[in-house]
Order: C-alpha cells, then structure tokens, then sequence
C-alpha cells in the first residue's frame, strides 16, 4: 500500500482523507505538480518549485514553505515507498473552512498533499509503442484564460481527453481562434525541415518544465528550435509532432484527425531527442550528473 502525505502526518493513502468542506472539492480551489523522480533524486526539482510558487501567486495563495520544506515531502515519500523510479503529485488548497463561501478567507489554512507513483526504468531502446505514436484529434480549447496557472480545476481537459478517447483517438490538441496550443496534460512541439518548434509562454498554455528542458536540450546539441504560434493547419504540413510532459517525457503523435503524420512512425529528430534524453537519464543513474554541479538539471 502506498505511503502519502497530508498536513504534515505520513499515512496509507486509502487513510488520506480531506474534509467535505475544503476548498478544493468544493471549488476547486488549489493548484498542483508533478515531478518526475530519476534514480531516486528528484529531476528539475528546483523549476517545478519555481513554477509552484507562480501557480500559488496566480491564485493570490501565499506559502511559507522554502525548497527545502517541498523537498523534504518529496523525499519522504521517495524513502518510505522505496521508489527509485516515479512521478510526485503534490497538491495545495486553500482549506477547508466552517461554511461554503466564494471570498477567500482572511487567514488561509492550506490543505497540502502528496502522493508518490511508480514510473518505467529507464528505457534505452524505445519501445514499438514508442515507434508507433499516439493519435490525436483537435478541438476548440474550452479552458479558461489562465492556463499558465497549474490548477486542479481540470474538468475542461477531462473533457476534452474524453472527446478524444470517444473518437478513437488518445488525446486532444487545444486550438484557440485556429491557433494550437497545447495538448489536454501536454505541451506541443511540431518539427519542420529539422527545426523543432513549439508555441512561445502565454497564458493559454502551461509552461511544460519538459518543454522547457527539451529547448535546451537541443540547444545543447546544436539542434535549431524557434517558440512560434502554431496555426492549426500547419499541423499537418509537420514532418513531426510531439506531446511532452514529466510523466510522458516526449510522446509522438502519428496521426491527427485521421490523417498520418510524417511516415506514420516516430521522426528521426524525435529519436536523436528520445535518445539525448534516455542518455541524460542514465548519467543521473550512474551519479555522473551531480546535483552541485548541474543545478540546471537536479536538485
Ligand atoms: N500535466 N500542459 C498541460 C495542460 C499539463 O497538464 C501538463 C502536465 C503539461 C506539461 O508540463 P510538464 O512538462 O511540466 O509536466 C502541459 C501533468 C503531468 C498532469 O497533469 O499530470
């Protein structure tokens, strides 16, 4: 039984209970992380901390915690549940309170989160269902204008997953005004004549700390990227398409909207990248990484 973390106290997560009264279950009222964890050390720690700390300015949630705290809750977990390998889901609300009442209390007692989920070992040699992609559909983005802000106010991208998964498809690029974005728990990246490019920070997307790493990631290995607005027709004119994130790492897509993308399988710039991101994995396993010299990369 896996070990989570709430308030302060370590318990069996089927024991984690929250009251009727939080804030988060009544409106949803909270913002969230997930953070991948590499041969036991917790991967781009110090980014997902910082985009935290953004999230919770955006919903005006003020938190005392330092790195250190979010850090210890995280290493807590990673002990107790002896996971080497794994994704950290940490979640803040702002409460539970005596009555159900939109304004914000005075004095926030946050609600704080944790659970631990094992992830795959690191996989050298991609797999056939790599090679093989997901397919997508597209769909107006029925999400609200803060998409920047991590929230867990996710019924939007539940829905628009489900859309995607009733076509007979795995998952949805979000177009706004014939502009692609985003996916519903991915970012987008096409590549075209060897460029990777994917949409510049705004508020309709999240900045995808995997989005993030990947840019430089190919910068480190003289691979051309360029942050632009995607219009929804040039998808298919891509010789590739990604959806990225911690959990996903960099997942191709092969068909959109029934059409074949590329050659129908995984792009040869997806492999360099695939590969250039396995390898990195490996240096973390084998301590070549070190946290003091490559804060950029682990904490
Ligand atoms: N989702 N865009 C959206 C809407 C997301 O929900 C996510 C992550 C991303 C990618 O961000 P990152 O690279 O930092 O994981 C982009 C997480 C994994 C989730 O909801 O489970």
């Amino acid at each position: 039984m896996s070990i989570a973390y709430l308030n302060g106290q370590l318990l069996p997560i089927e024991e984690a209970k929250v009251p009727a009264l939080d804030r988060g279950f009544l409106f949803g009222d909270g913002v969230y992380e997930v953070i991948p964890v590499y041969a036991g050390r917790l991967f781009r720690f110090k980014q997902h901390i910082a985009r935290l700390e953004n999230s919770l300015q955006g919903i005006r949630l003020p938190m005392e915690q330092t790195l250190q705290d979010w850090a210890n809750i995280c290493h807590q977990l990673i002990e107790q549940n002896s996971l080497n390998n794994a994704s950290i889901y940490l979640q803040i609300t702002r409460g539970a309170y005596p009555e159900r009442n939109h304004d914000f209390p005075a004095n926030p007692s946050p609600t704080i989160f944790a659970m631990i989920t094992a992830l795959p070992e690191v996989q050298a040699v991609p797999s056939d269902r790599d090679l093989q992609g997901i397919s997508v559909i597209t769909a107006e983005d029925i999400r609200w204008q803060r998409c920047d802000i991590k929230a867990i106010t996710l019924l939007a991208n539940c829905m628009l997953k489900q859309q995607a998964l009733e076509c007979g498809a795995n998952d949805t690029i979000l177009v706004r005004g014939g502009v692609a974005f985003e996916a519903t728990s991915s970012n987008l990246f096409i590549v075209r004549d060897g460029v990777i490019i994917t949409p510049p920070l705004s508020e309709h997307l999240l900045p995808g700390i995997t989005r993030d790493f990947l840019l430089w990631l190919a910068e480190q290995h003289g691979i051309l990227t360029e942050q632009r607005l995607i219009p929804e027709h040039e998808l298919l004119q891509a010789d590739e398409i990604w959806l990225t994130s911690s959990t996903k790492e960099i997942r191709p897509v092969t068909r959109l909207n029934d059409v074949t993308i590329g050659n129908g399988t995984a792009g040869p710039v997806w492999r360099q990248m695939y590969d250039h991101y396995q390898q990195l994995k490996v240096q973390l396993y084998r301590g070549e990484i070190d946290s003091n010299t490559e804060g950029e990369i682990a904490l």
